[in-house]
């Protein structure tokens, strides 16, 4: 197979939900479709499980576990499949964000019954700033939810997305039927028992033909061409390229569980998504079919094993082959790198392997050489970006509460901020360092790390920050700005990248700012133009 081929074959997303909507759920389906794995039950075991949700050590164990499953690779109809695994838990969802920036499209899980809930919006909306091709997959067609074109509705309006179905559901719930697929224009009948079977379908061009109403019933059939006349008047027939484009989200109805509707969109899906085409970098467009490789380590996941303290750089192949034992140049040291072991990874295990084309994911055992972001060339000073940092939600001082191992905590909490753990910012006024994480929790994995894997040992204090929101001056010489620093002293810090930071105490006083000193823009994501 030529190269190019070999890029063309390659599917590369994610799949996103609100937690509970049927993510795992689906993911497995998938992989029984690719024949990856034997049973259901396979990945779910490695879920991230709600119970845990106070038990922090109980939660990175089963992080740990789940590095196998950060990728799940698996070949269907000849397409190299690979889904990248994204935490629905929301005091993770900064791993999520960072895995976006490596997928080429994502599939959007959403609960019939539940509709558009709050990850949802946030993670689409991501999506959305990027561009990224999305197909809204509505799951648990089995139970009574709401009407599809109330959810057709409020997809739009949450996510502010632009959707056309390309399957619709024949009943729901209890009267559930099946599915029609307007892709491919036939009928795919649900039996109640259908768990583990691929279901029959039935080619159904010409929806008018009598037949209709043997099949599935005289009502439900007059429902049915009532519906899908509706569609046709109301939505906009599918357009690939306004999909590629993230301006139209073709939708699927269906139910995960009982393996329904889920081969439709897994067909559809490996047609209409998009294989790796390019990447922006800071300094050029990368295309995918460039011979050089090209890449950058999207997520950093330490190993949970304390005997072996390495840990596990995900990096994103966007051009050329990554080859095994060859040098590349890690372009924030300005240092040639071998790797005599890179990992790829198939279905719920990984394994090393001698050359990966872009779309894949190799995992490289660090100690401590790579940080979220970094590129991977073969000479070139190339740098990738698009992985910028959101506003922590809370913030503490870390102190050092043993003074012989200061080294040791630095050191720790260096290592860990380039995990991307949480965000660390330096005080401008004394030097002292506050943590920000997304989620309390961070709080205890931070400690508890420092103190296993350093040997350091931390203490935090409070710190009431709202917001942090880095300043970008319309003119860093205007006497604004010279007043903003000497009013806001006490209220600036330095991120990790020496960036400033303004802490905003309350809503309120960040509003007030703004007031003040409209030529300071504060944003609350790290990239801006
Ligand atoms: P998540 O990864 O998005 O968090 O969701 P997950 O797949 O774990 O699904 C959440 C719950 O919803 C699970 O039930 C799962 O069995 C159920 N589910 C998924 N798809 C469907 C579907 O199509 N129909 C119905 N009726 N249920 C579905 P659970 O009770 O929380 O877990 P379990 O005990 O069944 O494993």
């Amino acid at each position: 197979m030529t190269f190019k081929d070999q890029i063309k074959r390659r599917r590369t997303f994610g799949i996103i939900s609100h937690p509970d909507a049927g993510k795992t759920t689906l993911t497995e389906k998938l992989l029984l479709f690719g024949g990856a794995i034997q049973e259901a039950g396979a990945v779910k075991n490695n879920k991230i499980k709600k119970t845990a949700t106070s038990d922090f050590m109980e939660i990175e164990r089963q992080r740990g576990i789940s590095v196998a499953t950060s990728v799940l690779a698996f070949l269907y109809k000849d397409k190299k499949i690979n889904i990248l695994d994204t935490p629905g838990h929301k005091d993770f969802a900064e791993d999520t964000f960072r895995t976006l920036t490596a997928v080429d499209s994502v599939i959007v899980v959403i609960d019939v019954a539940k509709g558009v809930e709050e990850q949802t919006e946030k993670l689409v909306e991501v999506c959305r700033m990027r561009s990224i091709p999305m197909i809204v997959f509505i799951n648990k067609l089995d139970r009574e939810g709401k009407d599809a074109f109330d959810l057709l509705d409020e997809v739009e309006q949450k996510l502010g997305l632009s959707v056309t179905p390309l399957s619709f559901p024949i009943g729901m719930g209890y009267d559930f039927k099946g599915i029609y697929n307007i892709y491919e224009k036939n009928i795919n009948l649900f039996s109640g028992d259908s768990k583990k079977n691929i279901e029959e379908t039935i080619a159904f061009d010409d929806l008018d033909s009598p037949e209709l109403e043997t099949i599935i019933g005289k009502s439900a059939a007059e429902t049915l061409r009532e519906n899908l006349e509706l569609v046709q008047g109301v939505y906009p027939e599918f357009d690939r390229d306004s999909y590629l484009k993230g301006k139209l989200q073709p939708v699927f109805f269906g139910s995960a569980l009982n393996n329904f509707g889920v081969r439709e969109l897994l067909d559809c899906f490996i047609e209409i998504a998009p294989p790796p085409e390019s990447k922006m970098a800071e300094e050029r467009l990368v295309r995918a079919e460039e011979k050089a490789l090209t890449g950058f380590v999207f997520k950093i996941h330490a190993n949970m094993d304390p005997k072996h303290r390495d840990r596990l750089a995900f990096v994103k192949i966007v051009s050329g082959t990554f080859e095994r034992n060859k040098p590349y140049l890690h372009v924030r040291h300005d240092k040639k790198l071998k790797f005599s072991s890179p990992n790829a990874f198939f279905a719920e295990k990984k394994e090393i392997v001698d050359i990966s084309y872009p779309g894949d994911i190799v995992g490289l055992h660090d100690t401590g050489n790579f940080k979220i972001g970094d590129t991977l060339t073969e000479g070139e000073k190339l740098h990738y970006k698009g992985i910028p940092s959101f506003s922590p939600e809370h913030f503490r001082y870390i102190n050092n509460a043993d003074p012989m191992k200061a080294k040791q905590l630095y050191k720790g909490i260096d290592q860990l901020m380039d995990e991307g753990v949480a965000q660390l910012f330096t005080l401008e006024m004394n030097g002292r360092k506050i943590i920000g994480t997304v989620g309390a929790l961070q709080f205890e994995v931070i400690q508890y790390r420092l103190e296993h894997e350093y040997g350091a040992k931390c203490s935090y204090e409070n710190f009431p920050v709202y917001k942090a929101c880095w300043v970008d001056p319309d003119d860093p010489k205007n006497e604004e700005f010279k007043e903003f620093k000497r009013v806001k002293q006490k209220f600036l810090a330095k991120d990790k990248g020496g960036q400033l930071v303004f802490l905003a105490d309350s809503q309120f006083s960040l509003q007030m700012t703004q007031q003040k000193y409209p030529t300071v823009k504060l944003h609350f994501t790290s990239e801006f133009d």
